[in-house]
């Protein structure tokens, strides 16, 4: 009998890797490895040979063979920005964004952040546990091995410590791996001044997150926090063990990036505005530059310049920013295929975005299926990466696995 999760997968038709610099910058991010005729040996759900499809037979001819000669093979695709523990839904807003209203506008009225930070406070949390694994389990559908989360809509000491265990519940029953960052830091609740509420950040709502959550993050814009504020809230994890993330240059350029830079944040997201000097701080920095493509067509804003950011030398990763106001499309593929279609990447940087760099982005090692590295692998019922980028809106896995079980 095979050992646990033990295989050989060869012939492969494309086995497509990206580069193995955690994170790969600039130019480099399109030097990615297409292998044809490739196989990949699995042993006890750990990736042990990669290269030809006869040296893989001759590597473990024992292990059970499975054909994939017509297919594509990637390492999983990690979701490196998401906010999937949420309660209710918006789909109100959406139709009102339809006949003319903003983002920012609904927002500044109680909506948005607000409605959601509501339906937080109001939901038990077993359904919310319910749900982010129903996320999680759609999300492997997609392809999407590894989970970046967000404990975004728990505004009360309360509700935020409920959503924080949710979450790791959540986790455990996934079947992909599930990375927690804090973002108490949302928006101020209604009924407190943003003196108060940065008080209770700070003494008591960040020290609890840091028990469970590896990262913490700001939404630095107009309306929610100014860079100082940010900087406060972000140093406060740093004492509490967490390294910064931010939400920048959404809606605004406030000097957000260049702060979390020069704090050594894992990483500054959206960048939709991002500045010249913006750029130079992510280029000269060790912060991953996370785009997200599907939020700027859910809510029709102009795409973060993902060309730009790669020629000035910065590394790029791809997020979903699946959640339930400004982005309800969870396809990592589909994040893809808007990289390209939008945002001046090639298919090799698409790939080398939504995976090696991704994983950069939450200090996660994966993501380039090397030996020795966890074997997380998508199968794709097409032949080569162009294929399943043109194939963007409705392409999904034949294939999935997640430490060498197979999920999907
Ligand atoms: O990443 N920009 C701020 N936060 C989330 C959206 C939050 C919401 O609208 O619920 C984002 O887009
Ligand atoms: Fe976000």
């Amino acid at each position: 009998m095979d050992p646990v999760n033990s295989f050989v997968l060869a012939p492969i038709g494309e086995l497509h890797l990206p580069p193995d610099a955690h994170p790969t910058k600039g130019a480099l991010m399109r030097q990615t490895s297409r292998l044809a005729k490739a196989g990949v040996v699995v042993e006890g759900g750990i990736v042990s040979f990669v290269g030809s499809a006869a040296g893989a037979i001759s590597h473990a001819p024992r292990l059970d063979r499975i054909d994939l000669g017509k297919f594509l093979v990637t390492p999983g695709l990690i979701d490196c920005h998401t906010h999937l523990s949420w309660a209710g839904n918006r789909a109100d807003e959406f139709v009102r964004r339809s006949l003319g209203e903003t983002y920012e506008q609904i927002a500044a009225a109680g909506g948005g952040i607000l409605a959601s930070a509501r339906a937080m406070e109001a939901i038990a949390i077993e359904e919310l546990t319910a749900s982010i694994v129903a996320r999680c389990d759609l999300l492997a559908d997609l392809g999407t091995t590894t989970i970046e989360s967000k404990c975004s809509y728990g505004l009360t000491p309360e509700a935020s410590l409920k959503e924080l265990r949710a979450i790791q519940d959540a986790a455990a029953q996934a079947d992909q791996t599930v990375v927690t960052t804090y973002m108490g830091a949302h928006a101020i609740p209604s009924g407190e001044t943003r003196e108060q509420f940065i008080k209770t950040l700070l003494e008591t709502m960040i020290p609890a997150a840091s028990k469970t959550s590896r990262f913490n993050d700001v939404f630095c814009e107009e309306g929610a926090f100014d860079v100082e504020e940010s900087r406060t809230i972000l140093e406060a994890g740093i004492r509490h063990g967490m390294r910064p993330k931010i939400h920048s240059d959404e809606f605004n350029a406030l000097g957000g990036t260049e702060m979390a830079v020069s704090l050594g944040a894992v990483s500054c997201d959206h960048l939709l505005q991002v500045t010249e000097s913006g750029i130079r701080a992510l280029a000269s920095g060790n912060s991953v530059a996370v785009t997200l493509p599907g939020t700027a067509l859910y809510l029709d804003k102009q795409y973060a310049d993902a060309r730009r950011l790669i020629d000035s030398g910065c590394a790029v990763a791809l997020g979903s920013d699946f959640n339930p106001g400004s982005c309800q499309i969870p396809s990592m593929a589909f994040a893809m295929g808007l990289a390209v279609s939008k945002m001046g990447m090639t298919p090799e940087e698409a790939l080398t975005a939504a995976t090696v760099n991704a994983a950069a982005a939450i200090d996660e090692p994966s993501g380039t299926l090397s030996i020795g590295e966890r074997a997380d692998i998508c199968v794709w019922p097409c032949s080569h990466l162009e294929e399943m980028i043109y194939e963007f809106a409705f392409i999904r896995p034949q294939m999935v696995f997640v430490a060498g079980e197979r999920v999907v």
